[in-house]
């Protein structure tokens, strides 16, 4: 079992990739953190702990940064609903928070762990950014983050840049800069990989979990229910448990920090500029398959 750390924002698509990623048997999810993004840090954590206690799980929550390194927070409630996980009706959460920062449960985990821990942000990247400001020894039993964020294209905040890069764009630069290595799972390949009413047929016929997802995805606008769903964080989990789904190319990226294109990934694809790379980027998604990868993985929960 991969053991990984997953920073998060929940988020709809957030509480999909959080319910496969801690049911799924090839991740040993050692710690959840939280941070400032779709909605404040209190509802991500509180959302978070509703989810944890759903699956009656033991994994250990810590609530992170309130807001980005240097700028304001500009959420997406308008995406995923005010509580940023609305639709259902989760009975209170029975788990609670650790009452240490994020960041320190991180470098705890981290230091402690006798096989390098694999870092999951599907979110913005400020916890992370503090982790390597503050304690750089936790990078040496750090085996790669695979994150989702960032775009080659199309941004899906201003014309540029992806949600979780714009949101902290100095954190991001920190993390890229970090020297550890780094899978860039970028809209890419996340807005392609929708889940269409032919999925979410089926998953409405799993159970509770059906339902908590079915309600969820009624009130989620990252897509539409017609055309599909865009499940952007779920493909940072696929990438951990079936990376061959996934087509990626080795670059250098950095961040711009403002203007008209403030959080857009740079990518020097053609690595015209750098002499060595920073990140591995991920090009293309095997729509099909990874459909069916969350069709399934949805279905063994229950
Ligand atoms: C990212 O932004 C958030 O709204 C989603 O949860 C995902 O992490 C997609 O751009
Ligand atoms: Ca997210």
């Amino acid at each position: 079992k991969r053991p990984i750390i997953i920073d998060t924002d929940p988020g709809i698509d957030d509480a999909v990739a959080l319910s496969i990623a801690l049911n799924h048997p090839k991740l040993d999810v050692k710690l959840l953190t939280t941070v400032a993004g779709n909605v404040n840090a209190h509802k991500t954590t509180e959302n978070t702990l509703k989810l944890v206690s759903f699956f009656d799980k033991q994994v250990p929550v810590a609530k992170g940064c309130d807001k980005p390194l240097l700028i304001q927070l500009e959420d997406s409630a308008d995406i995923h609903g005010e509580s940023g996980m609305d639709g259902y009706d989760f009975p209170e959460a029975i788990a609670k928070a650790l009452d240490v920062h994020a960041v320190e449960a991180m470098k705890d985990c981290i230091l402690k762990s006798t096989e390098p821990i694999t870092l999951v942000p599907i979110a913005a990247l400020t916890n992370i950014a503090l982790l390597f400001s503050m304690y750089p020894e936790t990078k040496q039993n750090i085996k790669e983050i695979v994150m989702m964020g960032g775009s080659l294209a199309r941004g899906n905040t201003n014309t540029s840049a992806e949600f979780n890069t714009y949101v902290d764009p100095h954190a991001a630069q920190i993390v890229f800069q970090s020297g550890v290595p780094i899978v860039m799972v970028g809209l890419d390949v996340t807005s392609t990989a929708v889940l269409t009413k032919n999925e979410i047929e089926k998953i409405k016929e799993f159970g509770e979990v059906g339902n908590m997802f079915y309600s969820l995805f009624q009130h989620y606008r990252g897509g539409s229910l017609q055309t599909g769903l865009k499940m952007h964080d779920v493909c940072a989990i696929a990438y951990l448990t079936d990376p061959e789904l996934f087509t990626v190319q080795e670059t250098f990226i950095e961040i711009a920090l403002d203007g008209p294109a403030a959080g857009a990934t740079v990518a020097d694809l053609k690595m015209k500029y750098h002499d060595t790379t920073n990140a591995v980027v991920c090009l293309d998604i095997d729509i099909p398959a990874f459909q069916q990868w969350v069709v399934l993985n949805l279905e063994k929960i229950n």
